[in-house]
């Protein structure tokens, strides 16, 4: 007996080294000690956390890593754990999290009063969770603007990508597209890099090469266990702030758990001590709403007590407008997201997106970022959008004719829009969304890019490379076209030439692509350093202090952000002996 149970242990131990060693399997309870259920909180340590992290998403993660390296670490994210959902972790699910508008869901939709049905994500790893999975980093003058430190941005981006990037199988579709940019004159090709450059390039992925999703949740494996915890399905109510003389520092906050409970969590007592928003554009400006910190005149309206007084907060939210066009083939393509990319200098750029699934049941087909069931209905104007709209589309559909779904989109999305909004709450429970407005293509100059990017989508479609792929003997491309439109997918303009006429198609068929950004703004609502203006220990790292969004999209530039941050952090506490 003896030998047998020893040899089985070392099967085990082989088993537990494998499981170690390797990258991107499930991880369990096991290999995070540190992820809890928030209603198992009964007992903070007395003497309260050195760092309360309010949000674990795309930065809240890595930063939360980084920073329990020394310190202690408290993490509170809403939702609940990508690991073991299907939905979250697999490519060919993309479309699936995003039409859940379950309260169960990864991802909460949300309606800017545009009109543009639009999503935030409720899980750990944030968007990176519910994401296209294209990783791409922002360009050397964002990062100078930013007044980052380039040697540390150049130590952060590699951090990240080592856990979770990898270079991806290129998909049918993106290989035409990379072709098709070639051939229209978005030149030179830049081959495989992260880097943003002018011309055509095919960028990263979060996606390994069996569709597998690695996400900003992965990156809290290099954090200290001993000194970090991280709670699901705390959802952070208001920040609590103390007098210091006559200014107020933020000491604590209250959650709620996932039965509803009321917790309070205090920082210790260290000077240095900090509640840290990583609650994204949306959560974040929403918090500082809710604890106090904005509008006067918007606070006192749902009588909540004024700690500063900042009109700005909420200000300045933008969301790049994306447009796309669909192109009916004669093969089904595979489904594939984002992977190559046009960089334009007018500041537009030319990406696309497959999403023939692998079914042949017509129930499942969808068209991936584009999928009319998760409110992407470009060919109803804006104001007509909405969910129900979308939930009856996908009750319906097999009754679309399954040549509609045969073919690919070519998006285009303009950088830095110009055209601006702002944030409102609409009541006090953390669970609404509050009122979001873009104004999208308010500013001339955006509407402008985006007649550009149409165009230079029509030249793509006009290569001898897509008429490869779009000819077909049976179908004439009125028959398809009028199949794209029963199947509600988008038209391709008629008259490119005219300019008033493709401004409208870009007014009609505007949708996002999720890179939405600001609300929180550095100069404005926090410092340099990402400081809170007005109170003391409170800062907020994340997308909502942008004022545009990084590269041709943002998830690098974020989860860099929140490795940057939290390294910047411990030097600064611990001097350059911090061994970070
Ligand atoms: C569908 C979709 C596709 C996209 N595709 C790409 C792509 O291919 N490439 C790319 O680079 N970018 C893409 N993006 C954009 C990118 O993912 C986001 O810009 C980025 O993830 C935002 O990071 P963040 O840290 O600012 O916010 P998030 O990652 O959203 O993190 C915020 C976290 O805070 C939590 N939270 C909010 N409020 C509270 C509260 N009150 N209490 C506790 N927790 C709270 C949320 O649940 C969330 O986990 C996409 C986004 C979406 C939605
Ligand atoms: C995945 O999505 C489907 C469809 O919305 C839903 O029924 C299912 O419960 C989801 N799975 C998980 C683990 O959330
Ligand atoms: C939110 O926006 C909608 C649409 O613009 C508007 O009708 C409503 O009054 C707004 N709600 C609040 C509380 O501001
Ligand atoms: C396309 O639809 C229009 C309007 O519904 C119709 O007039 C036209 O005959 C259709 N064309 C084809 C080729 O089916
Ligand atoms: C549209 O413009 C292209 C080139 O810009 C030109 O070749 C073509 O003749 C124009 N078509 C019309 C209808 O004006
Ligand atoms: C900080 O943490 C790192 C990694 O855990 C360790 O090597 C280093 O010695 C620590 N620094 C201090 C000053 O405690």
């Amino acid at each position: 007996m003896a030998p047998r149970l020893e040899e089985l242990c070392l099967k085990m131990l082989l088993f537990l080294c494998i499981l170690k060693s390797s990258q991107g399997m499930e991880f369990t309870g096991m290999k995070y000690p540190f992820l809890r259920m928030a209603s198992s909180f009964s007992t903070a340590p007395p003497r309260g956390y050195d760092y309360i992290i309010l949000g674990g998403g795309t930065a809240g993660c890595p930063l939360a890593a980084t920073l329990s390296q020394n310190y202690s670490v408290l993490l509170l994210e809403r939702g609940g754990s990508p690991y073991g959902n299907a939905n979250v972790s697999y490519l060919q699910n993309f479309h699936i999290s995003l039409a859940d508008i379950s309260s169960k869901s990864p991802s909460q939709a949300f309606i800017s009063t545009d009109g543009v049905i639009n999503a935030r994500a409720r899980v750990l790893g944030g968007g990176t969770c519910i994401n296209a999975g294209f990783y791409t980093r922002a360009s050397p003058s964002f990062i100078k603007e930013a007044g980052w430190n380039e040697d540390l941005v150049k130590e952060s981006y590699p951090w990240v990508e080592k856990q979770v990037v990898q270079w991806p199988e290129l998909a049918p579709w993106q290989a035409a597209l990379k072709d098709g940019l070639l051939e229209a004159g978005v030149s030179p090709f830049n081959g495989y890099t992260y880097d943003h450059i002018y011309g055509t390039k095919v960028g990263g992925t979060i996606f390994d090469k069996d569709g597998y999703r690695h996400t900003a949740a992965n990156l809290l494996a290099s954090g200290n266990p001993e000194k970090l915890t991280v709670l699901l399905h705390a959802t952070v109510q208001r920040i609590l702030f103390n007098k210091r003389g006559p200014r107020q520092y933020a000491c604590g906050v209250i959650f709620k758990d996932e039965n509803g409970r009321r917790h309070r969590v205090n920082l210790n007592s260290r000077r240095s001590s900090e509640v840290i928003l990583s609650s994204g554009a949306i959560g974040s400006p929403q918090l500082l709403l809710l604890s106090g910190i904005g509008p006067k005149k918007d606070l006192m309206k749902f009588n909540i007590p004024v700690v500063v007084d900042n009109w700005y907060v909420g200000k300045g939210m933008s969301d790049n407008p994306m447009n796309s066009i669909f192109l009916p083939t004669k093969k089904l393509i595979k489904q594939s997201l984002i992977q190559s990319v046009g960089i334009t200098k007018m500041g537009s750029f030319i990406e696309a997106s497959s999403g023939f699934g692998q079914s042949s049941d017509s129930i499942h087909c969808h068209h991936g970022i584009m999928s009319a069931e998760i409110g992407q209905l470009s060919t109803i104007p804006p104001k007509l959008r909405s969910i129900e709209a979308a939930q009856k589309y996908a009750k319906t559909k097999h009754e679309v004719p399954r040549e509609a779904f045969k073919g690919g989109f070519i998006l285009e999305k303009i950088d830095g829009p110009l055209s601006r909004g702002h944030l409102q709450l609409v009541d006090t429970n953390v669970d609404s969304n509050p009122n979001v407005t873009f104004n999208y293509f308010s500013h001339p100059y955006d509407l402008q890019r985006c007649v550009y990017g149409i165009r230079t989508i029509e030249r793509i479609v006009h290569t001898k490379r897509f008429a490869r792929l779009t000819e077909d003997d049976s179908y004439t491309i009125e028959m398809l076209l009028n199949m794209s439109v029963k199947a509600n997918v988008n038209l391709i303009p008629k008259h490119t030439n005219d300019t008033a006429s493709l401004e409208q198609f870009c007014r009609d068929t505007v949708i996002t692509i999720w890179h939405y950004h600001g609300g929180c703004h550095v100069g404005r609502v926090v410092d340099e350093n990402y400081r809170v203006l007005g109170v003391d220990s409170l800062r907020i790292i994340d997308g909502s202090t942008f004022d545009s969004s990084p590269g041709t999209n943002p998830q690098a530039t974020v989860m860099m952000m929140g490795r940057y941050m939290g390294v910047k952090i411990l030097r600064e506490r611990l001097g350059r002996g911090a061994g970070v």
